[in-house]
């Protein structure tokens, strides 16, 4: 299929706004409704307005393999912010076309503009301009424990200090619109807040307007900025966790932004006294984003 289709689609809907009229019968496609109780669209006209977006809890609903549930949210010329609260997909958090899974997309579906979560690792605020289309697929090994989005349309990204909880189990952290250009002008600040030592933040996707001394664009882990597309890897050791992030923006280029997973590392110790093998070790979280390092003291010989 070409865009176009679909950009006829989004042009009835829209019009259906103006006029009244319905659009529920302009839909195709090979989704179905089935029972995630999701309304195909809704519109936030105004500012604060809101709407839920959850799959249930595993015992509360039988969905079927490899269904497709999708809602399109539109704020005509506004911003989306996206607030995740629970999060707890069935399996690891590398996604494979059988895994339970969401997609999440900027400008509609046709459209390569998209992130997908599974597993357990997730963002806990987003921000979209006009649209946000949430695809949410059951996979075909059977679903974890589901999610919870709250979906607002806001005046700006980064209204509020955003305080994130960190444990030991991935997060991440994407700038606003994320991967499309970072709007000018932004002031965001999230305060890190851990139980305790250890907290590593990395980026896993890095493009903000480069400047020797980032004075134009720039992300700044508590007295540490980054610009341009400097790998980040900070690991804070402080014994009470309160790291603050935050990201501004100038009035002029912008780039596609970063994407950061952040973590309570763990310190894990196993003694091996000579007589017996190693245990396995279950770290939990995503597979991929543990950052493993032995280290191997002597104490002596029997
Ligand atoms: C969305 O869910 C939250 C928490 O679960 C609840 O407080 C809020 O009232 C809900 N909002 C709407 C628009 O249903
Ligand atoms: C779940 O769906 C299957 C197949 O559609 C059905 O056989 C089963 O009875 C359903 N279970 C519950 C608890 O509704
Ligand atoms: C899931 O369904 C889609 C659309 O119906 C189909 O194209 C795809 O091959 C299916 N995936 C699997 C893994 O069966
Ligand atoms: C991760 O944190 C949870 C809750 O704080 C704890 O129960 C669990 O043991 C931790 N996992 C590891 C591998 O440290």
């Amino acid at each position: 299929m070409t865009s176009i289709p679909y950009l006829v689609l989004i042009m009835t809907c829209l019009a259906g706004l103006f006029w009244g009229a319905s659009c529920e019968g302009a839909y195709s496609g090979n989704f179905l409704i089935e029972n995630c109780n999701w309304r195909r669209r809704h519109f936030l006209n105004n500012l604060g307005a809101k709407v839920n977006v959850s799959i249930a809890r595993f015992a509360d609903h039988n969905l079927s393999r490899n269904l497709t549930c999708i809602t399109n949210i539109y704020a005509l010329e506004g911003y989306l912010r996206l607030k995740v609260s629970r999060f707890s997909l069935l399996g690891s958090s590398s996604c494979r076309t059988s895994s339970e899974r969401l997609k999440i997309f900027h400008h509609g579906l046709q459209t390569n503009n998209y992130i997908t979560w599974c597993g357990e690792t997730y963002a806990e605020e987003l921000y979209f301009k006009d649209t946000v289309v949430l695809e949410y697929n059951t996979g075909l090994h059977g679903e974890g424990d589901g999610f919870d989005i709250e979906v607002s349309r806001v005046g700006r990204p980064c209204g509020n200090v955003q305080t994130l909880a960190v444990t030991n189990k991935t997060r991440l952290l994407y700038s606003p619109l994320y991967p499309d250009p970072y709007p000018h002008r932004l002031d965001c600040y999230y305060r890190l807040l851990g139980p305790g030592k250890n907290l590593r933040i990395r980026s896993l996707s890095h493009d903000i307007e480069w400047d020797e001394t980032c004075d134009y664009d720039v992300l700044q882990i508590n007295q540490r900025k980054f610009c341009g597309s400097e790998i980040i890897d900070v690991l804070e050791t402080a014994q009470s966790t309160d790291t603050s992030v935050t990201f501004s923006t100038d009035g002029s280029y912008a780039g596609a932004g970063y994407v950061l997973e952040y973590f309570n590392e763990q310190d894990l110790s196993v003694v091996c006294d000579g007589d017996t093998s190693l245990n396995p070790i279950d770290l939990q979280g995503g597979e991929n984003s543990h950052f493993i390092e032995l280290k191997i003291k002597q104490t002596g010989r029997r």
